[in-house]
Order: structure tokens, then sequence, then C-alpha cells
């Protein structure tokens, strides 16, 4: 079966999030269900770099507003339909927005580009290959599925929300620019809040919703966690589906992974690793404290701004912390703060660094996540599998993934972390202060080690979910 998959970003070629890891990932492990995934990105200068030689398969004569071709090729492991748009994406910055960190003032007509592309190749624009099913992620690629509507074509369509955060508002006089018939502008059709709303039309022309958690795809249809869409999440419950996240555990793998101090199998084999971890982050050398980590975007809905709060209480019980992050400046300026009023104990790289990252998971002994929100959550999955033991609140996928240290959990020598709710100074406090007295009974520590470890966090599993899905749709 064929799959045209439609993101805006993907790991390795470009990635500022866990959506590029879920696009770059997900190919992999659907090909053992037998699914033959085809990703197509924008042709920003990292994937056209990546992609070397590559044929044209097709050239368009204007799109939005310029002459733009499409390259098909092999680039970090993926099967790659490029959109050559120089116009549209050849930039610097991120995906998204300018290096001065100010959105593209176009986003609109760029990313509209990419989901018309897709839906006219799920039309059959490629003589010699269709898809069974178009899947769209998140606003940048949602508008597929209205576009798929509009034009009549009868191909399934799924779209992914990875968080409903972002939901791509550009204004109503756009329409007919995008391509976009007067009907559309509706609230049966694009219409959201008097502008064009790209999720919006996505979730509700996709013929199926998936989100990246069963308990993300539950607490969306509440005011509190579904962003204005609640209703019309509520009125397509029976098409929305909850499928977990996995991550590339050839990636990462503790027992050989290159980014490490030192690969290890076993709870035993991290001390060389917290040693790096330390010296790296300018923290003492010490063998008792409890080490947390934070690898995250520095944001509210990450709790980065609780924090610097509760850190008298990761002091109090001897704790050190290491952070590894970039985000919102006032998060950053307490941070660095926190780090001046106690140097050797708290440690932060603001930064985006992959190989830090897995140092950290690596080394560490505990994983912090308080987000108010989290639709899945990639860290804590690599925490698992590297032996971090997993501090979350619980909240979607961090809910779904991590086994709380409850009394009962420990009698059965199944729990693999600690996790808070509500999110608070307070009840961030007390999850580290549980977390400092667990460690401090190393057998009880281990064991949560050890079933971290033995996790089944890859994508195995929910491949089998996608593909069923597509299948599915596909009849
Ligand atoms: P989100 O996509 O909401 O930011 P996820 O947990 O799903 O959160 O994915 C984040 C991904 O980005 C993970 O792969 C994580 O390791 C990585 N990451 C986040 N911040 C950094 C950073 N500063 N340096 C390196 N990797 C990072
Ligand atoms: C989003 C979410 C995160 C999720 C990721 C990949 O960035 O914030 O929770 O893991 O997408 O699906």
């Amino acid at each position: 079966m064929n799959i045209l998959s439609v993101a805006s970003e993907a790991f390795p070629l470009v990635k500022t999030g866990g959506l590029a890891d879920v696009v770059g990932a997900l190919p992999g492990a659907l090909a053992a269900e037998g699914v033959r995934v085809r990703t197509l990105l924008p042709g920003y200068p990292a994937v056209l770099g990546a992609l070397g030689a590559a044929d044209e398969v097709w050239s368009f004569a204007d799109l939005a507003g310029a002459p733009a071709r499409l390259l098909a090729g092999t680039a970090g492991g993926l099967d790659i339909l490029a959109l050559d748009a120089p116009h549209l994406f050849a930039r610097p910055g991120t995906p998204y927005a300018a290096p001065d960190g100010a959105d593209w003032p176009d986003n609109a007509q760029r990313f509209a580009a990419l989901a018309r592309v897709g839906a006219d190749i799920a039309g059959g624009m490629l003589a010699d290959w269709r898809p069974a099913v178009a899947h769209a992620h998140d606003w940048q690629a949602a508008l597929l599925a209205a576009y798929l509507h509009y034009a009549g074509t009868p191909v399934p369509s799924v779209l992914t929300v990875h968080n409903l955060a972002f939901q791509g508002q550009f204004p109503a006089t756009l329409l007919a620019e995008l391509g976009l018939p007067p009907h559309a502008y509706a609230l049966d059709g694009v219409e959201y809040y008097g502008s064009i709303g790209f999720l919006k039309a996505g979730l509700l022309f996709a013929d199926r919703i998936t989100t990246v958690s069963p308990s993300y795809a539950a607490e969306i249809r509440s005011p509190e966690f579904g962003m204005g869409l609640q209703g019309l999440l509520r009125g397509r419950a029976a098409d929305v589906r909850g499928i977990l996240n996995g991550i590339d555990t050839a990636i990462w793998n503790p027992a050989r992974d290159a980014l490490l101090a030192a690969p290890f199998a076993a709870p035993s084999g991290r001390a060389a690793n917290r040693a790096a971890l330390q010296a790296r982050l300018g923290l003492a050398p010490d063998l008792a404290a409890p080490l947390f980590a934070v690898v995250s975007r520095l944001t509210w809905q990450k709790g980065m701004d609780l924090l610097p709060a509760a850190l008298p209480a990761l002091l109090d019980e001897g704790g050190q912390l290491a952070v590894l992050g970039t985000g919102d400046a006032p998060i950053v300026a307490a941070l660095q703060a926190a780090v001046a009023a106690h140097p050797g104990r708290i440690g932060c790289i603001i930064g985006y660094d992959e190989g830090l990252a897995h140092l950290m998971q690596g080394g560490a002994d505990a994983l912090l996540v308080p987000s108010r929100f989290e639709p899945c959550g990639l860290t804590q999955l690599c925490a698992l599998r590297y032996g971090a033991v997993p501090v979350v609140a619980r909240v979607g996928g961090l809910a779904d993934t991590v086994i709380d240290a409850s009394p009962m959990a420990l009698a059965a020598g199944v729990a693999t972390g600690v996790q808070f709710a509500p999110v608070s100074v307070e009840m961030l406090e007390a999850a580290i202060r549980r977390a400092a007295a667990l460690h401090r009974a190393p057998d009880a520590w281990a064991r949560m080690q050890t079933n971290g470890m033995a996790t089944d966090v890859s994508w195995r599993d929910p491949a089998r979910h996608y593909a069923a899905l597509y299948r599915e749709l596909a009849g």
C-alpha cells in the first residue's frame, strides 16, 4: 500500500520539534507493515541539499506566484518528494520564521502550496504513483483535506494533530489566492473566528483525525485542552484516534550510542555518562546528588516557567539540575540567574544540541517534564530507554507512558517514574521531593530504571495502528 505523508519538517533533514522525529521515523516502521510511504516536504535548502541528484517529476508554471518543480529522491533514509519552490522555501531561519524570530509573512501561501500539491499528488498528478491514503501532519499540511474535498477527489485522508496550540489562522482576504472557492468561507468550511483556519479545515474534512496519545485524544474534547476546537472535535469523536508516538530505537539505543561518553546496556553502566554530563554542565562531581535534567523547549506549554520557583526544593533535597533548551526570554533569564546563584549545582546550556540531548538522557538520574499539556512527548520515551527516571505531569502522552511510583506500583515492581497533578509549583516540588526520596533507595531506583529500559517505546506497535487505519480507509 502506498501512502503520501505531507509535513513541514522531518528528522534528520529539518527539525524544530517532535513533529520532525515522528515524520522521519514512522515510514521506516511502516515498511515492516507492508506500507510504502513517500514524504512530501517543502524544498528548504537543507532538504534540497540532502537530496542531491533528484528527478524532476513535475513542473509548475506558476505555483503561488512563480515557477516551481517537484523533485523525487531519497534523503535521510526517506523516500522524498520535495517541493522546489525557491520563492517560498529558499530562505534562512527555521521553516516558519526568519532568523530574527518573526514568522514569515507569507506562511499561508507557503504551506497552502505544500498542501495543495499534496492534494494534487493524491488526485493522480504523477502518472506512475498514487497513494491509497493521504496523511497530513499539523496545520501546515492540514489544508490538504480541504483541497481534496473542494476538488471532489475521492482519496481518503488522515490528519494527525501533534499540537492543537498551533492552528494556522490567516486573513479571510486570502481565500481566492489560496485557491479556495468562495463558498468555502463558511462555518462548514474553512472559516474560523473570522479568519481562514488551516487546522480547523483539516479537522473538518479529513476522513480520520489522529492525535499522538489516547489521553490527548480525550483531553482535546474539553475546553481546557481543546483550544477553541473542542466543539468540532466532539462532533467528530467517532473519527478521532489516539495513537501513541514511538521513538527511533536505532538512533536512541544506549547500547550503541556514539553520542554517549560510554554506551551501556544496564543502569550500572551509566556512571561515566553521569560524570561526563556533570563536567559538561559545570556541575560538581557529586556521586550522591539526584541529578535532574531538562531537555525541552523553554515555554509555558512545557511548564518551564514553574521550574525556577521549584529550585529551592530541588536544592534542599541535595539535588543538581542540568538544563538543555531554547525558548522564552524570561524563562531563560530566570534559569541563568539560578545558575549564577548556585554554581556547581545548577547548569544550563541554552541552545539546540542533538548530541548533548543524548548525553543528558544517558547521564541524568531523572528527567523533569512538568508540561501543562503534552500531546505525546518524546523526551520521556528517550528517558525511559536510557534509564533516566521520568518525573512528569499527569497529562496527555506523559500520563500514558509513565507508570507512577505509587505504593502499589512499587510493591508490584512495575513503576517507571513519578507523575504529578495538577501542574503547579507545589506539586512539582512534591514530585521532585518524592523522586529524591526514591533515589535514596538504590534498589527501588534501579528497579525503576530497569523497568523503564525494558519498556517498549519503539514504533512497532504504533506503526501497526497506523497501518490498520490506512487499511480501514483504503477499503
Ligand atoms: P515538542 O515537539 O513539543 O517540543 P517532544 O518531546 O515531542 O516535544 O519532542 C522534542 C524533541 O526535540 C525531542 O526529540 C527532544 O530530544 C528534542 N529537543 C528539544 N529541545 C532540544 C534541545 N535544546 N537540544 C536538542 N534536542 C532537543
Ligand atoms: C508536538 C507535541 C509533542 C509531540 C510531538 C510529536 O510537538 O508538543 O507532545 O510529542 O508533537 O507528535
